[in-house]
C-alpha cells in the first residue's frame, strides 16, 4: 500500500483529521482533510469530532488548536516547526512592551505562543486584524509582534492608534519594493496580491492585500488571467494546480522564488504518518496558561464571526 492509502487508512482507524496550512509542501493536501489560512483552520480545530488532530502547519497553530480543541489530542508531524516571527516575542519583552504603554489593549497576532497569548487580551489573524481592532472600541492599541500587520491595520484605521511591537516574518520581509516594481515591469497586465506580512512599501504598491486564503479565493473569482503572489511559494504551487485541473487558464507567479518558509517545509508525508502511526508529538499546554490564552483567542471569535460562521 502507499503512504497516502496508508495515512488514509490510519485516520479511519483512529478518527483522526489532518489539517493544513497552505504554505505546507504541496503533496500533503492528498491526506488533508482540510487546507486553509490560520483563521479557517483554528475553526476547524474547535469545530471537529475528530478524536485526533494530525496539524501539518508550524507550532503555534498546532497550539492554537490544542487551545480550541482541548480535549482532542493534537500531534505535530515536527515538534521543530517553529514560526521566527512567533520567537521574536516572549513574556518578558512583551511585559516591557506593556509597561512602556500601560493600559492599553493588547492585540495578538495568531503567530504567537500559547504564553504570550495568555498575556494579551484579544487574539487576530491575518484575515480579521483590522476587524479584531477595530470592534475592540479603543483609541488606542498595543499590537503584538508583527509592525508591518499592525502598520497595515493602522493605514485601514487611521482615527486609532496602534502602537506595534517590532516583529516582522524574515521571509516576508525579504521582499522588496524593487521586486513589485520588476514585477509590474515583467508582467504589465497582471495583479499583484500581497501578504499583510509585508513591508508598507510592498503593501500600498500591490493591488490586494489578504491572508493566504483571501488570496486564493480572490484570483479564483478574478476574471483577470495573470497573477504575481507575494507570500510563500505554497499558496502558488496549489493555485497553479488548480488552474490546471480545474481549467481556469489562469497564471500564478512567486515574486521571488526564494519565499520559502523553512519551518512550514519541515513536516511531510513520512512525517505524518509515522507520527500519526505513533501518536507522538502530542501538543501539552500549562493548564493556567491554557486557560488565559484560549480567553484570548476566543475574544477574537466573540467580537468578530462566530466560530460555526465560516
Ligand atoms: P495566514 O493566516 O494568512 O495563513 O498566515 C499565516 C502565516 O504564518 C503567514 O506567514
Ligand atoms: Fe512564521 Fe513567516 Fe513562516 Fe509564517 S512565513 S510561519 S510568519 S516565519
Amino acid at each position: 500500500m502507499d503512504l497516502i492509502s496508508k495515512i488514509k487508512e490510519l485516520k479511519r482507524e483512529k478518527n483522526a483529521i489532518v489539517l493544513t496550512h497552505c504554505y505546507q509542501n504541496i503533496e500533503i493536501d492528498e491526506v488533508s482533510d482540510f487546507v486553509g489560512d490560520s483563521l479557517y483552520l483554528s475553526k476547524m480545530a474547535a469545530q471537529t469530532n475528530a478524536d485526533i488532530i494530525v496539524f501539518a502547519g508550524v507550532y503555534f497553530m498546532a497550539q492554537s488548536a490544542k487551545l480550541l480543541s482541548p480535549n482532542k489530542k493534537v500531534l505535530l508531524p515536527n515538534l521543530n516547526s517553529g514560526c521566527m516571527m512567533a520567537d521574536m516575542i516572549n513574556v518578558e519583552n512583551l511585559k516591557s512592551f506593556k509597561d512602556r504603554n500601560p493600559n492599553i489593549p493588547v492585540v495578538c497576532y495568531i503567530n504567537s505562543t500559547a504564553e504570550v497569548k495568555a498575556n494579551c487580551d484579544v487574539c487576530c489573524t491575518s484575515s480579521n486584524a483590522i476587524e479584531v481592532v477595530k470592534n475592540l472600541n479603543s483609541d488606542k492599541v498595543l499590537f503584538v509582534p508583527d509592525n508591518f500587520l499592525g502598520k497595515y491595520v493602522q493605514h485601514k484605521l487611521p482615527n486609532i492608534e496602534i502602537i506595534t511591537f517590532n516583529g516582522y516574518c524574515p521571509i516576508h520581509q525579504r521582499i522588496r519594493l524593487e521586486e513589485i516594481e520588476r514585477a509590474r515591469k515583467n508582467y504589465p497586465n497582471a495583479m499583484i496580491l500581497t501578504h499583510p506580512e509585508c513591508n508598507q512599501e510592498v503593501a500600498k504598491r500591490s493591488d490586494f492585500i489578504g491572508s493566504t486564503k483571501e488570496i486564493m479565493e480572490y484570483v479564483k473569482k478574478s476574471d483577470k488571467k495573470q497573477f504575481v503572489i507575494a507570500t510563500e511559494k505554497g499558496v502558488v504551487d496549489r493555485l497553479n494546480r488548480d488552474s490546471k485541473k480545474e481549467g481556469w487558464n489562469k497564471e500564478f507567479i512567486l515574486i521571488d522564488e526564494n519565499i520559502i518558509c523553512p519551518d512550514m517545509k519541515k513536516n511531510s508525508l513520512d512525517s505524518i504518518y509515522n507520527t500519526l502511526l505513533k501518536e507522538e508529538n502530542v501538543i501539552e499546554i500549562d493548564l493556567d496558561v491554557a486557560k488565559k490564552a484560549t480567553k484570548c483567542i476566543e475574544k477574537m471569535f466573540e467580537i468578530t464571526s462566530p466560530i460555526k460562521n465560516c
